[in-house]
C-alpha cells in the first residue's frame, strides 16, 4: 500500500504548475518540476513550448540553446528539436538528413499560458487548469513577482500563504499591530476548492487608508492560493501565489498581483511592493518548520483549533486530489 506521501506525489505529477514567467520567454529558461529539468521557451512563431532540458545526443542542456522559428537547438552539436512534438528534425553534422536517428526526440510536456506564468503537467492530468470563478468576469492584468525558494513543500506553502493566525507575529511591520484572536472563520469546501470570507482589517499598517474591502480568500489544491479583495473604493485587486514543487520538499514559489482594468487604487508594482514585503516577513519562519511538509502520514503529531479551520479543510481538498490520483 502506499503511504500518503507517494500519493501527495504523485497527485502533483497530475496536476498543473507553472514553470516560468511569461515575461522571461526572451530566451530559454531552465526549470525543474519534481525533479524533472525541462526547459521553457517560445518560438519564433510565438508559440510556448515546455520539454525535457537534456539533449539525447550526448546531453547538451537546451535551456542555453537558441531558439529558431520551431523548434530549439542544442549548444552544443547543433541538433534541433521541434517545439510542437520534440522530434529532432535537424542533425547539422549529417549530410543526409534523412538518417536522423528516429527515435531522438525529447519529451514534450502541454504548456498554458495564465496568470503571467507558463503551466504544465508531468503526466496525464487528474486536474483542470485552475480557472477561479471569481476571476473570469474581472479582466485582470497580471504583474508576476521575482519567484522565491523556499526549502519546504508545496503544501506547507499554500498553509502559510492563507493562514490567518500568524498575521500579529510574523506581519507586526507590514500590517501594523493586528487582533491574536481569531474571529470564527466562514470557510466553505467544495472538492477541490476552499474559500473564506473576511473583512480586511488593515491595523495600523500598509493597508490602513483603504476603506472598506471584503477578501475572498480561494485555495485549490494542489497548488493554487489567492486572495481577491473587494474594495469599496477602488474594485478588484488580486494576489495570488502558486508554489511549484522542484522537489517533494522544495518549492519555486511563482506569485503575482492582478488589478481589475478599471481599478481605482495603487499600481500593480505598488502592491506588488507591498506584498512582497509581507513574503518576505513569512519566509524566514517558514524556512525552518518541521516537518517540511504536511504530515500526511501522521509522522509528527500536531494540534489544531478554530483558527485553522482554512487550513484543515486544504489538507481536506489535498486529500481528495489524492484519491483521485491512487
Ligand atoms: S549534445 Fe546536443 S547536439 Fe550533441
Ligand atoms: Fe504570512
Amino acid at each position: 500500500m502506499s503511504s500518503k506521501r507517494e500519493l501527495a506525489e504523485a497527485a502533483m505529477r497530475r496536476s498543473w504548475f507553472p514553470v516560468a514567467r511569461t515575461a522571461d520567454l526572451d530566451k530559454p529558461v531552465a526549470a525543474t518540476l519534481l525533479g524533472v529539468r525541462l526547459v521553457v521557451y517560445r518560438d519564433r512563431s510565438g508559440a510556448i513550448a515546455v520539454q525535457s532540458r537534456r539533449c539525447p545526443h550526448r546531453g547538451g542542456d537546451l535551456s542555453i540553446g537558441e531558439v529558431h522559428e520551431s523548434s530549439i537547438a542544442c549548444p552544443y552539436h547543433g541538433w534541433e528539436f521541434a517545439g510542437a512534438d520534440g522530434a529532432c528534425v535537424r542533425v547539422p553534422s549529417l549530410a543526409d538528413q534523412s538518417r536522423i536517428p528516429p527515435r531522438a526526440r525529447i519529451r514534450t510536456y502541454p504548456a498554458v499560458e495564465r496568470f503571467g506564468h507558463v503551466w504544465t503537467v508531468l503526466e496525464e492530468p487528474i486536474t483542470e487548469m485552475y480557472d477561479p470563478e471569481e476571476w473570469r468576469d474581472a479582466d485582470l492584468l497580471w504583474l508576476a513577482a521575482d519567484p522565491i525558494d523556499s526549502p519546504v513543500g508545496v503544501g506547507v506553502t499554500i498553509e502559510n500563504f492563507r493562514d490567518v493566525a500568524h498575521f500579529p507575529f510574523v506581519h507586526k511591520v507590514s500590517m501594523g499591530p493586528t487582533p491574536e484572536v481569531v474571529e470564527p472563520l466562514d470557510v466553505k469546501r467544495d472538492g477541490l476548492d476552499v474559500w473564506m470570507f473576511r473583512p480586511l482589517n488593515a491595523g495600523s499598517g500598509e493597508w490602513a487608508n483603504d476603506g472598506d474591502c471584503m477578501m475572498k480568500y480561494h485555495c485549490i489544491a494542489p497548488g493554487l492560493a489567492s486572495i481577491t479583495y473587494e474594495y469599496a473604493k477602488f474594485g478588484v485587486r488580486v494576489v495570488a501565489g502558486f508554489p511549484s514543487p522542484t522537489s517533494y520538499e522544495n518549492v519555486k514559489i511563482f506569485w503575482g498581483v492582478a488589478n481589475a482594468r478599471d481599478y481605482a487604487g495603487a499600481s500593480l508594482e505598488e502592491n506588488l511592493r507591498v506584498e512582497e514585503m509581507v513574503y518576505l516577513e513569512d519566509l524566514p519562519i517558514v524556512e525552518d518548520l518541521d516537518p517540511r511538509e504536511i504530515p500526511w502520514d501522521a509522522e509528527v503529531e500536531e494540534f489544531s483549533v478554530p483558527a485553522d479551520m482554512f487550513t484543515l479543510n486544504y489538507r481536506r481538498s489535498f486529500l481528495e486530489l489524492m484519491r483521485r490520483a491512487g
